[in-house]
């Protein structure tokens, strides 16, 4: 496929990034830069992808997440080893809401993490694609972003900067032929929600919102609610009066 040859992911271990990558393999990508910040859990990812696709070449990088000299030298080398036709930027944690409202320290490593991370690496590589004139940056934001809730609200708050963020660079690459994409997952079971399924919440497949991602990603889409049903529930909890909105308990 001549569009689809080169992807760098961020944040490889994710299991959403995993499973868009394994699809992303058997479309026949030629070309991957893995970037994680734990050799063994990137290597471990990369040993399945090579046995899935042995004719895809497979680099890596272990980069710090949270210092800006350090994305900005890892962008550098992914973009030096590949010219991207895919960025996927997929880190990202679910702290816990209680021990962020009493521990400021921890509030603020779920806001670095979630929100500054994600957009330092996005604005980097937002300035290779347009060097080169191509290439989309997906960015995985959240439903959570959508309003602020009481049982998540700074994982919601890092995950809406997210939005706003990928919002501006939308605008600012209109027109041209490099294209912005904003997922937003609902509860989908990965390892961030191991927690949530013990505890009986309903939780999408990963397989089924990375085939939605990479769907969604070919297709042109500029904003992604995987699973789709999302969008709807998103509209109403966006809408609702917050005299009804005060009384519920999400
Ligand atoms: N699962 C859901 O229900 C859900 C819903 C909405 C949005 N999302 C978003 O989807 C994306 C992928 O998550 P996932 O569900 O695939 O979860 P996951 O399998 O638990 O993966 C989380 C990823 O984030 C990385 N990470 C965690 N803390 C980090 C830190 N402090 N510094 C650098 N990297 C860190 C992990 O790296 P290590 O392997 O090194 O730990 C891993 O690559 C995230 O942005 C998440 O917020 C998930």
């Amino acid at each position: 496929m001549s569009t689809l040859r080169k992807i760098v992911i961020v944040g490889a271990t994710s299991a959403m990034a995993e499973h868009c990558a394994r699809l992303w393999l058997q479309q026949g990508v030629e070309e991957m830069v893995l970037i994680g910040r734990d050799a063994q859990r990137v290597d471990r990812v990369v040993a399945d992808l090579r046995v899935r696709a042995p004719q895809c070449l497979i680099q890596t990088i272990i980069s710090d997440f949270l210092q800006p000299e350090a994305i900005a030298r890892t962008v550098e080398q992914a973009c030096t080893a590949v010219s991207p036709d895919i960025v996927l930027l997929a880190h990202g944690s679910l702290p816990e809401q209680a021990v962020c409202q009493q521990d400021l320290q921890h509030n603020r490593v779920a806001l670095e993490v979630n929100a500054i991370s994600p957009v330092l690496f996005a604005e980097a590589f937002a300035s290779r694609l347009e060097q080169v004139g191509q290439g989309k940056l997906v960015l995985i934001g959240s439903v959570a972003g959508d309003r602020g809730r009481k049982s998540n609200y700074v994982y919601g708050a890092a995950k809406g900067l997210v939005t706003r963020y990928a919002q501006g660079l939308q605008h600012r690459f209109a027109g041209s032929r490099i294209q912005v994409v904003l997922v937003k997952p609902g509860p989908t079971d990965t390892p961030m929600t191991a927690h949530l399924k013990s505890s009986g919440t309903k939780l999408a497949s990963v397989e089924q919102v990375a085939s939605n991602i990479v769907s969604g990603v070919a297709g042109g889409k500029t904003v992604i609610y995987a699973p789709a049903k999302w969008q709807l529930i998103m509209l109403i909890i966006r809408h609702l009066p917050r005299v009804i909105f005060n009384k519920l308990d999400i």
